[in-house]
């Protein structure tokens, strides 16, 4: 595990500038229906390529020694598309952790699912326990599945958590600034992400990290999400080296403090 991912929560202060390799990378793997669409088949068929393309993403991560992985698996919103779909994407997702959880728990990945869990049927939400629970002591991969997601409610969640701490006494309203949110939202634990890919060709966020995606570099792909590789992985990688993260700061000052870290 990197000094990184061992500070929680840690706001990185230009440390991760240019030539550096992303601690975090958090996706939005879109793009599986025009997929399928693409050749004539239901969209449940792109589903399934995307889970293959899932495997192929999280291999690319263990190999290069990344830390963090969040992907966006599915939106508070997409509980809205047509019924035949959702309950397709049920089956694939119970069907891809009985499937996919001994290997990952044996590669040494800790699995995490950010979201709101109440609304998944029982023997999901009960699946979604025990890969935590199982998976609790691994560190090499810290493997979050965004489902039944929405960073405004993420939002609103925390909010709602700071406000009962108030109604009972043990914060006061002064005391609630962006550390103490922060402190409350999904993922407080990791440091945000350094890298944000969209594939799909959609330029929007799509109500993902919002909170968390404050200073993350975006990067986003007309590949649709079945079609990623270690090769398109990697130009994603390629250019998140080539960018200098200022953090709100002038360039000069990320100049001299990396010259001041440099042996
Ligand atoms: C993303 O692919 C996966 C989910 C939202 C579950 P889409 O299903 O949104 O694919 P497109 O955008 O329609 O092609
Ligand atoms: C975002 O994709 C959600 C996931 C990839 C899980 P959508 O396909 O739902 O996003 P919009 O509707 O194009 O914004
Ligand atoms: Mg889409």
């Amino acid at each position: 595990m990197t000094d990184a991912l061992a500070a929680p929560g840690t706001i990185p202060s230009g440390d991760r500038a240019s030539g550096a390799v992303p601690q975090h990378i958090a996706i939005i793997m879109d793009g599986n229906g025009r997929w399928a669409q693409a050749r004539h088949r239901p969209r449940l068929i792109g589903h399934r390529a995307g889970a293959r393309a899932v495997k192929r993403c999280v291999e690319f991560c263990l190999q290069r020694g990344i830390g963090a992985l969040t992907l966006f698996a599915f939106s508070s919103e997409n509980w809205d598309r047509p019924s035949d779909e959702v309950s397709g994407l049920m089956r694939l997702f119970i069907g891809a952790l009985d499937r996919e959880v001994d290997e990952l728990a044996r590669l040494g990945v800790r699995l995490r699912f950010i979201g709101e869990r109440e609304r998944f049927p029982t023997g999901i939400r009960e699946r979604m326990h025990s890969t935590e629970i199982r998976t609790a002591g691994n560190a090499r991969l810290h493997l979050n599945i965004a489902a039944s997601y929405g960073g405004q409610q993420d939002i609103a969640r925390a909010a709602r958590e700071l406000a009962s701490e108030v109604a009972a006494g043990r914060l006061q309203p002064e005391q609630i600034d962006a550390t103490a949110l922060s402190s409350r939202m999904a993922l407080a634990d990791l440091p945000p992400p350094d890298l944000f890919i969209r594939t799909g060709g959609e330029l929007r966020i799509s109500n993902f990290l919002l909170w968390q995606l404050a200073y993350t570099e975006l990067w986003f792909t007309e590949v649709l999400w079945p079609d990623v590789d270690a090769v398109l992985l990697q130009s994603a990688l390629d250019a998140y080296a080539a960018r200098e993260r200022r953090f709100g700061l002038t360039s000069e000052q990320i100049q001299a403090k990396d010259g001041a870290k440099a042996p």
